[in-house]
């Protein structure tokens, strides 16, 4: 379906969600009207303004980030928009064992869930859900090594892998997420 209205919106403080906003806003532009907007310079009454808004948060205290969480608690309960959601994270993702998914469910698996439970409680459809691996800044990337990967040859390996993300797959995988999104949408 084209000329649909759409907004990408994220709340990113280290540039990482930002990224991926960019690769979203890429994939979805063609042949539709759309915005890119810092969530800090809009409304939430904004949303009804569009018929797709893809919302993205970085992962803070395994959660959306507060803000992002503030700004859907004061979604008119009438807002007429479908919704997906995409998150960057410095765990590692799910699917690639069980050492990993362990540290995803625990550290960043209430994203997911905060997006579907504001959707249900506002009837907002939730198209989906995106999320990767995104670089932590040096006071985080010393929490998770003291709190989290305290093991020294797991920490090689985590800090290895973590230092390239969001990466070009990450970018290509935002991208096919945002072309699907508009598939299921038309
Ligand atoms: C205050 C703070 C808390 C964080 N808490 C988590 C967390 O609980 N789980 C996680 O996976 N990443 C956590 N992170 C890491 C960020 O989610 C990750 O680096 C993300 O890619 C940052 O996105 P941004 O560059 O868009 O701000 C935290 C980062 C900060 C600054």
């Amino acid at each position: 379906m084209l000329n649909m209205k759409i907004l990408v919106t994220y709340y990113s403080v280290t540039g990482n969600t930002k990224k991926i906003a960019e690769a979203i806003y890429d994939a979805a532009s063609e042949g539709n009207e759309i915005d890119l907007k810092d969530l800090n310079d809009i409304s939430i009454k904004a949303f009804s303004n569009y018929d797709l808004v893809f919302l993205g948060s970085a992962c803070h205290d395994s959660d959306l980030t507060h803000i992002v969480l503030q700004f859907l608690k004061t979604t008119p309960k009438t807002s007429d928009f479908k919704l997906a959601g995409f998150v960057t994270h410095a765990s590692y993702t799910a699917e690639k064992g069980d050492y990993e998914k362990e540290m995803y469910d625990k550290w960043a698996g209430r994203c997911i869930k905060s997006f579907e439970s504001f959707a249900q409680d506002n009837n907002v459809t939730f198209l989906g859900f995106f999320n990767c691996m995104g670089i932590p800044s040096p006071p985080i990337e010393k929490f998770i090594h003291d709190q989290i990967v305290t093991e020294e040859e797991q920490w090689v390996k985590y800090l290895e892998i973590i230092k390239k993300h969001p990466d070009e797959n990450d970018i290509a995988d935002a991208k096919q997420f945002a072309q699907e999104i508009i598939e299921k949408f038309g």
